[in-house]
């Protein structure tokens, strides 16, 4: 096929952020999926130098791409849709989320067996007394940002209790993760999203390097200890390694249920009707994070590349081209929900917000299904009457699918 011969819908670049000014471009999602579901954009509008990429927007082509390591990789191209933007290929290299067979899998095999559902069960009672306590910081206050007052406190401490950090770190820790993940936001990088590059991940390598240190010199029983002992086939890993490893874990878990638990609760203030069954029946919660996960998708994309030409829905893709696996149009395919777009508090889906199964299926489900389960249960049965006040702000990014703000009164 000449790049003339593909399909583009009449040249649409999928990923370009002022198309998610208000979260993802629901109703080109749609056009997409009916009209061109494996699509072509030929470049970025904002980064010249970066090559044009496929979006697949389907939940059956979105499951091929997700299962098939051998063709799609994760390693030669980075894991996003930007090769170079942000996060230099070299270092989205050294996180297990970008690497290939066999490494990939001996490196998330010695945290698997910590995350599994069972395992994580085991933290029930310590996340639910974060959550409590972080709610209880709200005591004699009428109104209160969700985002900002009660989701970020909460997942810092959670996955800064699993990497060893010291609890008054937890917000120079989020701050940094949110910033590196919210690059480009006029608000997040207010200088331009290079300034990540420039300031924040050398912030992260010199703070990194001393919690290094400080388990060389003696182990302890943290994640960040799993890596700095990690041994591959009889190697440690390289100090650049063990870094991005805790920025993976770092970045996944501060951005990512905070952005699902944000979203779900707006729904909820949003259809007071469903807001009241839920409060009047918690059995429900389940369900609600479910449904959450999949209208809210934390990550809008991944990416792979082609390691050899294969053809997807009868379009070819060629050797070294990437191909983006849209989220939040998967989880809306009319083909898998019916009335995709309403949010619907007992539909208990299936989804694909943690990935399509395969090998990078998300490491942190089990943990990121409990802290929402917790956190919702909790706000719910503190604050029954809950609802917006002012407008929620989502985040200016094609990667990250979250809220920057959301104001709520807290009683009538
Ligand atoms: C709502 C919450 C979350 C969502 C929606 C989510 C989503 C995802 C998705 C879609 C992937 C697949 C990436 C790919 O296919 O390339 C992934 C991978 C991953 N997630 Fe999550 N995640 C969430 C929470 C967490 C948490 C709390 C952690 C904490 C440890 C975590 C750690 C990881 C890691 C380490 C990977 C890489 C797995 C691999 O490459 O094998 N995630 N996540």
């Amino acid at each position: 096929m000449s790049s003339e011969d593909r399909p583009t819908l009449g040249g649409a670049h999928v990923a370009e952020p002022r198309q998610f000014l208000d979260g993802p471009p629901h109703e080109l999602f749609r056009r997409l999926r009916s009209e061109c579901p494996v699509h072509w954009s030929d470049g970025f509008d904002l980064y010249p130098g970066e090559e044009g990429y496929w979006s697949v927007t389907t939940a059956d082509d979105v499951h091929t791409v997700s299962r098939d390591w051998q063709t799609f990789s994760s390693e030669r191209r980075g894991f996003v849709a930007l090769t170079h933007g942000v996060i230099p290929l070299e270092l989205q290299q050294a996180m297990f989320i970008g690497m290939d067979p066999p490494k990939h899998d001996r490196l998330k095999a010695l945290f698997q067996r910590g995350f599994t559902p069972a395992r994580i069960a085991e933290h029930e009672d310590a996340i639910r007394e974060i959550v409590r306590g972080v709610l209880d910081r709200l005591d004699g206050r009428e109104t209160a940002d969700l985002v900002n007052d009660v989701a970020q406190p909460v997942v810092a401490r959670v996955i800064g209790s699993f990497m060893g950090l010291a609890p008054e770190d937890d917000e120079t820790w989020a701050r940094l993760m949110n910033t590196i993940l919210g690059a480009g936001d006029p608000d997040m990088t207010p200088e331009g999203a290079q300034i990540v590059m420039e300031r924040d991940l050398p912030e992260v390598f010199r703070r990194c390097g001393e919690l290094i240190a400080a388990r060389r010199a003696q182990p302890s029983d943290d994640l960040t200890s799993v890596l700095v002992h990690a041994e591959i086939d009889g190697q440690r890993l390289e100090e650049h390694e063990i870094v991005m490893g805790f920025f993976l874990l770092m970045a996944a878990g501060n951005d990512s249920t905070k952005a699902t638990y944000s979203s779900g609760m707006r729904a909820l203030m949003e259809d007071r009707a469903q807001l009241a069954q839920v409060v009047a029946d918690p059995s429900l919660i389940p369900s609600v994070v479910e449904e959450s996960l999949r209208m809210f998708p934390a990550f809008s994309h991944f990416a792979r590349t082609a390691t050899q030409d294969t053809e997807l829905h009868g379009v070819t893709i060629r050797e070294g081209e990437k191909v983006v696996m849209w989220y939040p149009s998967s989880n809306r395919d009319e083909a898998r929900y019916e009335d995709p777009d309403l949010f619907d508090v007992a539909r208990n889906p299936v989804h694909q917000a943690f990935g399509a199964g395969g090998r990078h299926f998300c490491l942190g489900a089990a943990l990121a299904r409990l802290e929402l389960h917790v956190m919702l249960e909790e706000t719910l049965a503190r604050f029954p009457e809950i609802a917006i006040v002012g407008t929620p702000m989502q985040l200016e990014s094609t990667f990250a699918n979250q809220l920057k703000t959301l104001p709520v009164r807290l009683r009538p």
